[in-house]
């Protein structure tokens, strides 16, 4: 039988009806200051749920100090449990699978997200090249972090921990590590954010500890079941490097795999010209291709996929389900549209981050413009 987007898959104990997964997308909607999701972000979970269909909520922080960018939702306080439960139980009610990306941002965050005013942290002191969102959105040059003592690093894993804990209680059915994009767990992988030199830098094995440490804390929580991880091998985005990426990310790839997680999702480098500007996608190294002999279980693949690349990744093999992220935001019924080979809404990148209901909420659902139910 030939494999195409719309056969289904076995993902952790959840038997998904197909294979067009909406990717996390941050949306800068949370309310503030408790950063908790509300009603405005239910709906548009709703609107993007569908039966059997899977969706990887957004980045979610772990703790303030996690936290990145304004209005990013956490999963730290009971506040934001109740709001998650709200949106929890709307993609539920359509039949949907949800799983929450746990997120600690390292040295991308700035100490104005930060209640005690506090330092980021990251493996290494090394400052990302540029600028960021500080607080109330204001556009100021990223700080020095500062590095982690070793002692530190159980609790973070605790950070880990309890978030996963709270994403159980508001009702979620599994857990996504983010280990991509140049976020904490990746600002340890590769050498030229982690420059440490006791058990968590210096060799692959060391640089790995800690998305391994925290990936066996996450599944004694919640089971291999519930617990995918996210990874962008050859990825640049928040100004990442590494002298061997092939060997890092094939050692902790393997090492995922033996631990028999959920799924692993991967984002292709051929998005790395970052999500600000269209990117090239001309020449993509394909990581999906170089990995899937790595990691035995199902594999979720993103980046600038198109239906048509998507379906051919399938049949070929080289991904099980496809992570779509601009056009779930114009498109809330994605799934449906692919399956009918119906035209696509643009999306309006102005409304990516922060805002309200525009570009939100309003892109139109092709029975409605068509006014059936
Ligand atoms: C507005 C926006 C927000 C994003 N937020 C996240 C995020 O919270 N976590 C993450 O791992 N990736 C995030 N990404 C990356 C997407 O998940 C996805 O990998 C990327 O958009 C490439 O897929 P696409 O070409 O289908 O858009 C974001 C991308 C966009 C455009």
């Amino acid at each position: 039988m030939t494999l195409s987007l719309h056969s289904p898959l076995k993902i952790g104990n959840h038997a998904l009806a197909h294979r067009v997964v909406m990717a996390p997308l941050t949306r800068m909607r949370a309310s503030e200051p408790g950063a908790a999701p509300h009603a405005l972000n239910a709906q548009y979970y709703a609107q993007r749920a569908s039966r059997g269909g899977l969706i990887i909520a957004e980045a979610t922080q772990i703790s303030w100090q996690g936290k990145g960018y304004p209005r990013t939702p956490g999963i730290h306080t009971e506040e934001q449990v109740s709001g998650w439960k709200t949106v929890v139980n709307a993609i539920h009610q359509k039949g949907g699978i949800v799983f929450l990306q746990l997120w600690h941002v390292g040295r991308i965050s700035h100490s104005s997200h930060h209640p005690d005013g506090s330092l980021p942290v990251s493996a290494s002191a090394v400052r990302p090249a540029g600028e960021t969102f500080a607080a109330g959105f204001k556009r100021m040059p990223y700080e020095t972090p500062r590095a982690l003592l070793t002692g530190e690093i159980p609790s973070i894993i605790e950070q880990y921990d309890r978030a996963a804990a709270l994403a159980l209680e508001a009702g979620f059915n599994g857990v996504e590590l983010h280990a991509a994009n140049g976020y904490l767990i990746d600002q340890f992988l590769q050498d030229g954010t982690n420059h440490r030199t006791d058990q968590y830098g210096g060799s692959i094995e060391n640089r790995a500890r800690l998305l391994l440490d925290v990936t066996d804390r996450l599944i004694a929580r919640l089971g291999p079941a519930r617990v995918g991880v996210r990874m962008s091998p050859f990825g640049s985005v928040n100004d990442m490097r590494d002298s061997d990426p092939l060997s890092i990310n094939r050692f902790a790839i393997e090492a995922l795999s033996d631990r028999g997680i959920a799924y692993l999702h991967l984002i292709e480098p051929r998005v790395n010209a970052g999500l600000r500007e269209d990117p090239n996608i001309d020449a993509p190294p394909s990581v999906a291709s170089l990995f899937r002999p790595s990691f035995a279980g199902p594999l979720i693949v993103s980046g600038g996929f198109t239906k048509a690349t998507a379906e051919a990744g399938i049949r070929a093999g080289t991904a099980d389900a496809i992570a779509f992220g601009r056009a779930f935001i114009a498109n809330p019924d994605l799934p449906y549209r692919m399956a009918v080979d119906a035209p696509l809404n643009p999306y309006d990148r102005p409304t990516f981050y922060g805002g309200a209901e525009k570009g939100y909420t309003d892109y139109p659902a092709l029975q409605v413009e068509q006014g059936a139910a």
